[in-house]
């Protein structure tokens, strides 16, 4: 620990919080009683006014090693010291290769090519139109359909927002993209409240995408994108047999099955990729956030073989694929990138994610019983708390009040970062924590959710 890092940042706070819209947040709100973070080492951030709160949330499901990791901060020195930028069109930089190569050999089975992006969305959209392209390299360009999920989040692009099921995040953007089905969520607290790990229950729903098939022909539909454990909507671990037999359908009717690893990637589940840990081959991988410890924004999609291959035909002088980023393999982001992957493998961090995954799970079902605790969900080191919604005078509920009241009197009261989406804390802390840390974040949990009861 550098003594440095507890001192107030100087000024202590800004003076104007107006110009800044900030994303996915209750601006007014916030702007009342700002939660202002100045700096982070290790499992904690540090405010404004010097406290240090406790980061249950890894950021935002990003910084799985943990905050200013001192080789990640010399790699991104040392990387804008030596190359700043260089474009990826046309040109490369070995930050690039080199990072592109370790990604292929972490990732599962003969998903060897990477492209890179900026950001979890970015890479949503770029798999999407990745598996129409393809399909259109194949000779099979009526096959354009996209099929998503209920409670599905693959970020804010309109393909993501498209393929994606909260309604939320739709409701205000008009029709979105055309050639977009939906599978059943795959969520039941009759049938699964309380389960550690996969619920039992539920891996039929898989067959909804034959019946998708039926109504719209296989020969319309690209590709099926889903995640692997529903983050942004709650931590929802996938039914047993769930993930297996939607591969096995996407199979018998050639359909591309794409993975959003954005948050499961780089450990959350106790293994490299959700892919590995549930042994399911997708034929697309999306990941960003953790794949950089989120000290440099980065994502992008991982393809089989197979799928790069149908790109590669044609003459060699034309470009083979008109899409891709400015910043696609920024040097900043790859040298953050090595450096993380560097730390997940001398740390173990993955396995210690496994290690860990009971430790949690104890803690988190613990909470079962406490007043207005409906659901508790738990898989690698992420875990979902269902609170029931505040009520008003009149007794009807307010979806999303004690939400917020959870985010304010964690970070103010108890010195816990939380993500919380509608009334649900999610929790998902870097995988550097100590099973002592485990035990004081979700005490400080447990005091949260007693404080907005
Ligand atoms: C599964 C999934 N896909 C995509 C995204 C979007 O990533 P970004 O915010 O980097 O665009 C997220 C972000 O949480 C995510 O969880």
């Amino acid at each position: 620990m550098t003594a440095d890092i507890y001192r107030p940042a100087a000024p202590a706070a800004p003076n104007d919080l107006d110009a800044f819209w900030m994303p996915f947040t209750a601006n007014r709100a916030f702007r009342r009683r700002p939660r202002l973070i100045a700096a982070a080492e290790g499992m904690h951030y540090v405010t404004v006014d010097g406290r240090r709160i406790l980061d249950g949330a890894a950021g935002l499901w990003c910084c799985n090693a943990g905050h200013g990791r001192a080789p990640i901060v010399r790699a991104i020195q040392e990387q804008a010291a030596r190359l700043d930028y260089a474009p990826t069109f046309q040109y490369g930089h070995p930050a690039a290769f080199a990072l592109a190569s370790r990604l292929a050999d972490l990732a599962p089975g003969d998903l060897n090519r990477v492209f890179f992006t900026n950001s979890g969305s970015e890479a949503a959209d770029t798999a999407l139109k990745i598996a129409i392209a393809y399909w259109q390299a194949k000779g099979k360009a009526t096959k354009t359909r996209l099929i998503g999920r209920e409670r599905g989040y693959h970020g804010v692009g309109f393909g993501g927002v498209s393929v994606g099921g909260i309604s939320a995040n739709r409701k205000s953007f008009g029709a979105l993209l055309p050639g977009v089905d939906h599978l059943p969520h795959t969520y039941s607290r009759e049938h699964q409240a309380f389960s550690r790990g996969q619920p039992e229950w539920g891996a039929h729903l898989a067959d909804e995408l034959e019946r998708l098939v039926a109504l719209h022909d296989a020969s319309t539909i690209a590709a099926v994108m889903v995640e692997p454990m529903a983050g942004s909507t709650g931590v929802l671990p996938p039914p047993r047999g769930y993930l297996e037999r939607l591969r096995a359908i996407c199979d018998r009717h050639d359909i591309l099955l794409v993975f959003d690893e954005v948050i499961t990637g780089f450990g959350r589940l106790g293994a490299a990729f959700a892919a590995e840990r549930f042994g399911v081959l997708p034929d697309m991988l999306t990941f960003a956030k953790g794949v950089t410890s989120g000290a440099a924004p980065m994502g992008g999609v991982i393809v089989r073989e197979g799928v790069f291959e149908a790109f590669m035909q044609g003459p060699a002088h034309m470009i083979e694929l008109f899409h891709g980023y400015t910043y696609s393999a920024h040097p900043l982001a790859c040298a953050a990138g090595l450096a993380a992957l560097d730390l997940y493998r001398d740390e173990d961090l993955f396995a210690r994610a496994r290690r860990l995954e009971e430790t949690l799970a104890d803690a988190v079902h613990a909470l079962k019983g406490l007043p207005g605790v409906l659901d508790v969900r738990n898989i690698g080191l992420a875990a979902g708390i269902d609170l029931a919604p505040a009520k008003d005078d009149d007794g009807r509920e307010v979806p999303g009040r004690r939400g917020l009241a959870a985010i304010e009197r964690g970070f103010h009261d108890h010195d816990v970062l939380l993500r919380v989406g509608g009334d649900t804390i999610a929790l998902s802390p870097p995988l550097i924590a100590s099973e002592s840390d485990i035990a004081d974040l979700v005490e400080r949990v447990r005091r949260v959710i007693i404080a907005t009861g």
